[in-house]
């Protein structure tokens, strides 16, 4: 099976977005030290912008999890990869993520990192997609919702590939 890859968000469209998000990120934390946990592997590229337009100190880590499942469902089932190397205990912490579909991952994540006692805990998303929502998820900030389609990019992938493109695409299989 082969794919190709339709543009829906440009690279400039993204940048731009982020860049707004910065700016109300850090006015929100104004005064604070904020401790950036990335979502490994799809939150990378995205942390790295956001973390470059962030106008406060800022500290950062890396969790991966996995959920099990085919390459485009996730079955609700989490496993930590790897966790992350410090202590989280009284940090603002700011969890980043590539995107927020059934909300499994992200719900299994935010509890666990909430029984660490940060100081505060928010998340950042680059893309939601709502419509397909199994479990509640507050989102503090979210660059963009999106249809429900599979889409790649910006560290998305579909199985492994595409995470490099500087835009997010929708995966047409042909
Ligand atoms: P959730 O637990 O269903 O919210 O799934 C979240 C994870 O599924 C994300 O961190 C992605 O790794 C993956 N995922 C969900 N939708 C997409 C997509 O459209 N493209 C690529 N990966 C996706
Ligand atoms: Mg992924």
């Amino acid at each position: 099976m082969s794919e190709t890859i339709r543009v829906l968000l440009s690279e400039e469209e993204v940048d731009k977005r982020i860049a707004e998000i910065a700016g109300q990120i850090s006015g929100d934390y104004k005064g604070e030290q904020v401790h950036l946990v990335c979502v490994l592997k799809g939150g990378v590229f995205f942390t790295c912008e956001l973390a470059k337009r962030l106008e406060i100190p800022v500290s950062l880590d890396f969790m991966s999890v996995s959920s099990y499942g085919s390459d485009t469902k996730s079955s609700g089932v989490v496993k930590i990869i790897k966790d992350l190397d410090e202590g989280i205990e009284g940090k603002h912490v700011l969890v980043v993520e590539d995107i927020i579909d059934s909300g499994r991952t992200l719900s299994y994540l935010l509890d666990n990192l909430k029984s660490r006692n940060p100081k505060s805990l928010r998340l950042c998303t680059l893309l939601d997609k709502p419509q397909r929502r199994v479990v509640d998820v507050k989102v503090d900030y979210t660059c963009f919702c999106i249809p429900d389609e599979f889409v790649v990019g910006y560290g998305l992938d579909y199985a492994q590939k595409y995470r490099n493109l500087p835009y997010i695409g929708i995966v047409e299989f042909d």
